[in-house]
């Protein structure tokens, strides 16, 4: 099955609204040159509503850094589904490193999130990855195995398009050390069989786990060459409209 690659940008808790304003706009003409291609931007919460307003018409997509469960109701500091779909959203990361590390984030809450997510139409991009002592461990399939696993309990999805993984080594993120493709795509291969083990075939070959972890327009090429790579998750070169701009239109 032919997967519609997505190349995302995170923009973590970064800019003021004039210049997310800007970075907005000037990430359209990219986008919208891409093709076959999805382009996502998650802004923070804040800076939502002019990010939205300045894509309004465009091809750019947006999505929330992350949600809660609850369509409403006593979550300080939260941003429920409702509040990012009335905003434009039709995306939301849930379970990234840095909601797992820093702010103690554990499997049962990312898999409630999830759950609160589909259940409100929102397409959650499920970010997994182990670290490097892991890693260095020999406990990288372990590890994922147990994330992905525990992040979907109870979940069905009735079709691929509903949900995408995103793999990012923790060891990757933010630090310019890129996992080598074939690192990466071993990873992927791996994430696939194991969606199909947990839902089917079909919904294996269709769904998209995209890369994140220092992907720089440089290494975007060699990335998506890759089978079982369907797009990127960056961080830090989403940020600047010239470098994402390059990393959207890389071939
Ligand atoms: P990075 O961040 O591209 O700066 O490594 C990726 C991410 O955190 O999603």
């Amino acid at each position: 099955m032919k997967r519609r690659p997505l190349i995302a940008g995170n923009w973590k808790m970064h800019l003021d609204s004039v210049k997310a304003r800007q970075l907005a706009r000037d990430l359209i003409p990219a986008a919208a040159s891409a093709g076959n291609y999805d382009v996502m931007i998650a802004p923070s919460p804040t800076l939502l509503p002019v990010v939205a307003e300045a894509v309004r018409g465009s091809t750019i997509i947006l999505g929330g850094q992350n949600v809660c469960w609850a369509a409403q109701g006593a979550f300080t500091g939260e941003t429920s589904p409702a509040m990012l779909l009335e905003l434009g959203c039709r995306m939301a990361l849930i379970g990234h490193s840095e909601r797992r590390h820093i702010f103690a984030e554990d499997d049962r809450l990312i898999n409630k999130r999830l759950s609160g997510a589909l259940e409100h139409g929102l397409i959650p991009i499920l970010c997994l990855g182990e670290m490097l002592e892991a890693r260095r461990q020999g406990l990288t399939f372990k590890i994922l195995e147990e994330q992905l696993r525990s992040a979907l309990i109870n979940i069905s999805i009735t079709s691929s398009d509903k949900l995408i993984i995103a793999y990012e080594p923790v060891w990757a993120i933010g630090t310019g050390q890129t996992a080598t493709t074939e690192q990466a795509q071993e990873v992927h291969v791996f994430l696939r069989q194991l969606i199909g083990d947990i839902f089917d075939k079909t919904i294996a070959s269709g769904i998209r786990i995209l890369y994140g972890g220092s992907v720089k327009p440089e290494t975007m090429a060699a990335l998506m060459y890759q089978n079982d790579i369907d797009g990127v998750l960056v961080g830090g070169a989403a940020l600047n409209a010239e470098s994402f701009s390059k990393i959207i239109n890389y071939s």
